[in-house]
């Protein structure tokens, strides 16, 4: 994962985007369909939004950007604050020192991403 570009990642079936904080460094992850319209969010680019401060993946298709934690934070064809303040888009923890196959982990409730392995003590 680089810093400039989110990571479309398939976890057993699921699919997700891993994108980094540039203020803190943690990993963020949410589900990788956009909630407008379907498109990966994978397949976007990254902003920091300039109110919160926060990294959001911004949607390829129609710029939609979405923090780490769900929430959204600029929609280019709309006014500003003319949306939800609750997340709407489906997010994940993830944890910041477990790995599964060099990849951070991210926790799905119920499910969970290292069904093969505890990936609480599994480090690299
Ligand atoms: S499909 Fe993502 S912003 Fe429209």
């Amino acid at each position: 994962m680089t810093a400039d570009k989110p990571l479309g990642v398939d976890v057993l079936g699921s699919k997700v985007v891993l994108f980094r904080d540039a203020a803190t460094g943690a990993v963020q992850c949410l589900d990788d369909t956009c909630v407008h319209r379907g498109a990966p969010l994978s397949g976007g680019s990254m902003t920091v939004h300039s109110g919160s401060g926060k990294t959001c993946v911004v949607c390829p298709y129609h710029g939609w950007a979405f923090d780490g934690e769900g929430h959204l934070k600029d929609v280019p064809s709309a006014e500003p604050g003319r949306w939800p303040k609750r997340p709407i888009a489906a997010s994940h923890p993830v944890s910041g020192q477990a790995r599964f196959a060099g990849l951070p982990c991210a926790s799905f409730g119920p499910r969970q991403c290292c069904r093969l392995t505890d990936c609480s003590s599994a480090t690299q």
